[in-house]
C-alpha cells in the first residue's frame, strides 16, 4: 500500500517537471520550425506553437501540439501567447517571407518582451552564418542581396544577447532538404569560420540537445555536419 502512494507520489512529481519544461515554437509551421516541434515532441517536451491564423499546418499533422495564434511583428500579440502560460523554453525558428529585414529584429524584440512577463529561462535561436560581424569571416563569398538580411540578423542576435534570458544561437549554414532524413552526425561548433551544410532533421535534433543544457546556453554554435561536402568556397 505504501509502497503503491510511493509510485503515485513519484509520477505526480516526475509529470509536473514535465510540464515544467514546456517550450514555445515561433515558426513551427515551417520547413525548419516543424523539424524542430517533430524532434521536441519525440523527446517528450510539451511544445506549443505560435502560428498565424492562415498558417498551413500540414507539417505538423499528427503530432500532439498546442498551438497560439498571432503574428510575430505584432508585439501585443506575442505577449498575449505568454499570458497565462509556463514556457521555459522558447525556439525562433522563422523566416522573414515577404517582409523586409526589420522582419529579425523586430520578431526578436517582440519574443523578448514577452519572455519577460514570465519565466522563460532559454531563447534559443535558429539564425544564419554570416551574421552581424561573422560575415567578415567569410570574405571569399558573394553574399549578394543577402547582406543587409544578415545584418539585421546581427541585429537580432545582438537583442537577445543583451537581454539578460539565457540564450543559445545556432547559426545555420546552408540547410538541405526538408524531405532528407537526419544523418545524426550533425554538431554544435563553437568555430565561427564554418559555414556548413545540415539537414533540417539534423538541426530539430541539435535543438533538443540545447533545450535546458547548460552545455550550451549562453553562446554562439556553428551547425555542422562532417558527412556533408563542403562548397569550394567555404573550404
Ligand atoms: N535556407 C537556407 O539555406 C538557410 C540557411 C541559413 C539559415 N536559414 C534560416 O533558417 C530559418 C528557417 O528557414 P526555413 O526555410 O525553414 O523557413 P520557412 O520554411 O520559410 O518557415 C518560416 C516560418 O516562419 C513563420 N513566419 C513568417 N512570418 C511570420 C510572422 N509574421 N508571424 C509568425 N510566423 C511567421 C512561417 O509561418 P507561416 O507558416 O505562416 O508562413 C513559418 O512557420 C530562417 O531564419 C532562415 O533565414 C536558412
Amino acid at each position: 500500500m505504501f509502497r503503491t502512494l510511493l509510485l503515485l507520489l513519484l509520477a505526480a512529481s516526475s509529470s509536473h517537471a514535465g510540464s515544467d519544461n514546456q517550450v514555445l515554437v515561433f515558426g513551427g509551421t515551417g520547413k525548419l520550425g516543424s523539424a524542430v516541434v517533430r524532434e521536441l515532441v519525440a523527446a517528450g517536451h510539451p511544445v506549443t506553437v505560435f502560428a498565424r491564423p492562415a498558417s498551413d499546418r500540414t507539417r505538423l499533422d499528427g503530432l500532439k501540439v498546442s498551438y497560439v495564434t498571432g503574428d510575430i511583428l505584432d508585439a501585443a500579440q506575442v505577449k498575449a501567447a505568454f499570458d497565462g502560460r509556463d514556457f521555459r523554453t522558447v525556439v525562433d525558428a522563422t523566416a522573414r517571407g515577404d517582409a523586409d529585414d526589420e522582419f529579425y529584429p523586430t520578431a526578436m524584440a517582440n519574443i523578448i518582451a514577452g519572455a519577460k512577463t514570465g519565466g522563460v529561462r532559454q531563447i534559443i535561436l535558429h539564425g544564419s552564418v554570416g551574421a552581424g560581424d561573422n560575415i567578415e569571416q567569410f570574405p571569399q563569398a558573394n553574399f549578394g542581396r543577402m547582406r543587409s538580411t544578415l545584418a539585421a540578423k546581427g541585429r537580432a542576435e545582438r537583442l537577445l544577447i543583451d537581454s539578460g534570458i539565457g540564450y543559445t544561437i545556432i547559426r545555420n549554414g546552408i540547410l538541405l532538404s526538408a524531405d532528407l532524413p537526419p544523418t545524426r552526425t550533425a554538431r554544435l561548433s563553437t568555430d565561427q569560420r564554418l559555414m556548413r551544410k545540415v539537414t533540417r532533421a539534423d538541426l530539430g535534433l541539435l535543438t533538443v540537445l540545447c533545450v535546458g543544457n547548460p552545455d550550451y546556453m549562453n553562446g554562439i554554435w556553428h551547425a555542422v555536419d562532417d558527412s556533408q561536402d563542403v562548397p569550394p568556397q567555404y573550404r
